[in-house]
């Protein structure tokens, strides 16, 4: 593999692009909130540190060993059985795309909506009705969604090293440091410091199995773990970096970025009096009311919505390419086409997600309609499925091709070693069946 990141920091946060996004901003705050605040994060924390990085470094060094994306490696450590796992991640990536591009629609929507003038508003009421009025407009939530699948479209198209990669260098630490101003308007709201308490402190009370399987989803859907998202980035690191330190600085960053994404969009919604009831519309709800109680809210408006929907398009490209990878590695496309057609996919998908809340809303399976159902079955079953594989296959049928991947220079590093194969061999395999069986 000739092309590799320029330094390490360009891996890094190229990989953090990757897994900070919606993730981090919109989900992780409505599910803290929903599944009892301290405890849900505490749990999220915990598991991000142990299955997380460990499956993290062992994804990156899959990559870095074969120079290939997911179905390149399991073809060339493992044997033609193993190959059949490719097919996996890439149906994963067409579903999350599927949910995801809804809600890229919605931060779209949001922008022009802040552009002009329409977002900022202190009234709940008003302000629900009309995150309400956009997600039950069926033209406009399918238009929404088209647009922000055209523009992840074109990113890919037009190539990501020029595109995303200087866009995500220079934005999101942009967005970070927007984060951190926010946070302070926000919890010193009348009413928000509840909020931040009940992010904070942890209470077990109403935890379950469900509960930690709703936990462990997002913790792969945040890292962008679980379909070989980063292998594909593994692939590019250069042989002379610490893999493990590289891959704990990109969990390190993405819990920090949860964080202050809970910090950021919880209290509002308890200074607001919406409490834990919002659900997917906590951010898009809760923000304009920080924005209201600013000077200059409406220009801060426009940049918080135009970061979010940069935050998420680092994050649909990495699904995306996933797909034309996919497509031009085992189907023999040319790279427009795989485009073209992955794209055709996601928007065939995108329909019924972005209906859900119109037109198709009493359409359901398993009693969730087309958007919950994406989000289920690819969190809570897809995702953590998919990283079982890849740790069985990891642990058990080439560790001693990754083990010389998580060495640094002449450091034998045995004891970090024996500790990450137990983890990823045992450990997260038994762990996440067991969440799995019990949550299901
Ligand atoms: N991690 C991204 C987010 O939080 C979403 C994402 C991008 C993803 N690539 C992925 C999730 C691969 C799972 C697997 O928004």
């Amino acid at each position: 593999m000739s092309t590799t990141f320029s330094s390490r920091p360009g891996f890094i946060l190229s990989s953090a692009g990757s897994a900070i996004g919606l993730g981090c901003i919109w989900k992780f705050p409505y599910m803290a909130t929903q599944h009892g605040g301290g405890a849900f994060f505490l749990v999220y924390i915990g598991l991000a540190l142990t299955l997380g990085l460990a499956l993290m470094s062992t994804e990156m060094a899959l990559g870095r060993a074969t120079g290939q994306g997911i179905c390149g490696a399991f073809r060339s450590l493992g044997n033609r059985r193993w190959q059949a796992w490719a097919y996996l991640p890439v149906a994963t990536a067409f579903i999350i795309m599927g949910f995801y591009c809804v809600v890229g629609g919605w931060s779209l929507a949001y922008v022009a909506g802040s552009l002009r003038g329409e977002v900022v508003g202190k009234d709940l009421t008003l302000l629900t009705s009309r995150f309400n009025a956009l997600i039950a407009n069926p033209g406009m939530a399918v238009m929404w969604m088209a647009g922000f699948l055209a523009l992840t479209a074109a990113v890919v198209l037009g190539g990501i090293q020029r595109g995303i990669e200087l866009m995500s260098r220079w934005l999101m630490p942009l967005l970070f440091v927007l984060m951190l101003v926010l946070i302070v308007r926000g919890v010193t709201l009348p009413g928000a410091w509840e909020g931040v308490q009940f992010l904070l402190r942890p209470d077990f009370s109403g935890f379950s199995f469900g509960t930690l399987l709703a936990v462990l989803g997002l913790a792969f859907f945040s890292l962008s773990l679980g379909m070989g998202a980063m292998v594909t980035y593994g692939a590019y690191l250069k042989p002379e970096s610490d893999l493990p330190a590289s891959a704990g600085w990109v969990v390190a960053l993405t819990l920090l970025v949860c964080l202050l994404g809970g910090l950021l969009v919880v209290p509002p919604a308890f200074a607001l009096g919406i409490g834990t009831q919002a659900g997917p519309g906590l951010t898009f709800i809760s923000m304009p009311a920080i924005f209201a109680s600013m000077a200059g809210g409406e220009i801060f408006a426009v940049l918080f919505f135009v970061l979010l929907l940069v935050a998420a398009l680092t994050s649909s490209v990495s699904l995306l390419e996933v797909c034309v990878r996919f497509g031009i590695d085992e189907l023999g496309f040319g790279r427009r086409k795989a485009v073209l057609i992955a794209s055709a996919g996601m928007f065939a998908l995108g329909v019924p997600a972005a209906l859900s809340f119109s037109l198709m809303s009493d359409m359901t399976l398993s009693g969730r309609h087309a958007f919950d159902f994406m989000d289920h079955i690819t969190s809570n079953i897809m995702l953590p499925v998919g990283g079982i594989a890849t740790a069985v296959f990891c642990a058990w049928f080439c560790w001693h091709d990754l083990a010389a991947q998580l060495r640094h220079q002449d450091r034998s590093r045995s004891r970090l070693l024996l500790g990450a194969r137990i983890v990823v061999g045992i450990v997260a395999p038994l762990a996440i069946s067991v969440i799995l069986l019990q949550g299901a």
